[in-house]
């Protein structure tokens, strides 16, 4: 377990928008899914090329590499469909009062 670390305030991410944000070396891709907050890494599984570079919205809620198409569920990390054969790795989040803090070294 490591620790919870800020990544953004809470009225940066509308439900529907993702964007990237660096915790530390770790670049991970934060997601507001009807109003819950979750975090996965931004490096796609495929061939470990970053997936997002600032902020954007999500359709039914998944995130899509722009490198060859591959689509995962942005609360679950999970792979939708695509030529990825693992999921995204998930991190932990938290909610305080106005911010969002996320755990890189915890799922
Ligand atoms: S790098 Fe993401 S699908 Fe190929």
């Amino acid at each position: 377990m490591g620790e919870f670390k800020k990544a953004l305030n809470v009225e940066y991410l509308k439900p529907g928008e993702i964007v990237k944000v660096d915790i530390g070396s770790t670049a991970v891709l934060i997601g507001n899914v009807d109003g819950e907050f979750y975090a996965v890494s931004n490096i796609c599984p495929h061939s470990a090329r970053p997936i997002l570079e600032h902020k954007s919205s999500m359709h039914d809620n998944q995130v899509k590499c722009p490198h060859h198409g591959s689509i995962f569920d942005m609360a679950t990390g999970d792979l939708v469909r695509g030529l990825a054969t693992e999921c995204l790795t998930k991190y932990a989040v938290r909610v305080d009062g106005g911010s969002v803090l996320v755990d890189v070294d915890a799922s």
